[in-house]
């Protein structure tokens, strides 16, 4: 079985946690686009969705599914997304697809987080995956200074903005043994808009698809 498989069969299991008739919130990524697909051959209906990028938006309109703002939506029952990496604690890396702050912003309004995601993404010390901070355009060099002197090389994801008008910054080599603190330390930097550390707001539960099936964490 190849890594698109265990995306689509733990697609298809996190429909299984998806209310009928509810307000589902919706990451972003190639394992969510599973889901999102997955969602849509079941045939279960959903009031509507909070989406945490345009392209989600666009794949969940592109089923009927209304898509309405976090604003109107109030708390959600739950959300579902993928993630970069993610340890024995459900603490996650995300914002490869440089949607992290819309995602954060999902998951805290979220009563659960079911994040959904495959074995090559499992680590023991988060930090392989280079942590993707937001940052505001005028801040980068700033930002990547004070991300130096936390102990990390960040490299600029030039030609990248986020759907919020911002830039990414990807840091190598951080120790993030200590998750949380460093969520903390970079949200401190004057111009971060937002790093993506899941440690403060962690996952509920970890879906892995993998070679020996379906784990959950
Ligand atoms: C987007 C994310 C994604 O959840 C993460 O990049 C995983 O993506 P994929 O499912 O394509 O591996 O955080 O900002």
């Amino acid at each position: 079985m190849s890594q698109d498989d265990w995306k689509r069969e733990v697609g298809e299991a996190a429909v299984d946690y998806v209310r009928e008739d509810s307000i589902l919130g919706v990451g972003t990524g190639s394992t969510v686009n599973a889901f999102i697909d997955a969602l849509g051959a079941s045939g279960k209906r959903l009031e509507a969705a909070v989406s945490s990028s345009e392209a989600t938006t666009a794949r969940l309109q592109g089923l009927g599914i209304d898509v309405i703002e976090l604003n109107a939506a109030g708390t959600l029952d739950l959300y579902i997304d993928g993630a970069d990496e993610f340890d024995a604690h459900r603490r996650l890396i995300k914002g490869g697809g440089a949607a992290l702050t819309r995602e954060k912003i999902v998951a805290e309004a979220s009563r659960r987080f079911v994040c959904i995601a495959d074995e090559s993404k499992r680590v023991g010390v988060l930090g392989k995956f280079p942590l993707p901070v937001e940052v505001i355009p005028m801040a980068r060099s700033l930002v990547a200074r004070k991300l130096v002197a936390l102990g990390g090389q960040p490299e600029w994801r030039e030609g990248v903005v986020t759907d919020n008008g911002n830039l990414i910054l990807d840091v190598h080599n951080l120790d993030l043994v200590d998750p949380l603190g460093m969520e903390r330390s970079i949200n401190d930097i004057p111009g971060v808009v937002c790093c993506g550390l899941f440690a403060r707001r962690p996952a509920d539960t970890v879906l892995v698809g993998g070679p020996n099936g379906l784990q959950t964490l």
